[in-house]
């Protein structure tokens, strides 16, 4: 059981990598679009997220107020993801604003991880 909850961190911090490395590839390139391998990275880092809200493999408690912001968190980034999109299909670029803070948000989430003890 724990060995399987190790393998979904795992998973979970692929689905970081994903995201926050494409979105670094956008910011090095200077484009600094929306790419559908971000949606992918929140997809995956998503879903292995709320499985590690639920508390299985452990046996220390979690700490919901933690998991919960992270969560908000999620969403913001998922609604600037889709919004970002919009604009970029429309106008053929995004938002600096919006393109900063998917990045910012994401790296937040990453430090809510593993700095709020
Ligand atoms: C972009 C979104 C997210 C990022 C970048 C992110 C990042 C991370 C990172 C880097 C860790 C490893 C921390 C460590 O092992 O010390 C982690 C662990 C964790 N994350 Fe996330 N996360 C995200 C979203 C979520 C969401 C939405 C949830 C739950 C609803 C969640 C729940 C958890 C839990 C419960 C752990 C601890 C796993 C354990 O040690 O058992 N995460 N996250």
């Amino acid at each position: 059981m724990e060995f399987l909850r190790h393998l979904v961190v795992l998973i979970h911090l692929v689905g970081f990598a994903v995201l926050f490395g494409a979105w670094v590839v956008e910011l090095v390139n200077g484009k600094r679009g929306i790419t559908r391998v971000m949606h992918w990275g929140l997809a995956i880092a998503g879903v292995a997220g709320l499985a590690l809200a639920a508390p299985w493999g452990i046996e220390y408690d979690l700490d919901y107020a933690k998991i919960g912001t992270k969560l908000v968190i999620l969403v913001v980034i998922g609604a600037l993801l889709g919004i970002g999109a919009g604009r970029q299909r429309k106008t053929g670029s995004v938002p600096a604003g919006i393109f900063w803070l998917i990045g910012i948000l994401t790296l937040a989430n990453a430090a809510i991880a593993v700095l709020w003890r």
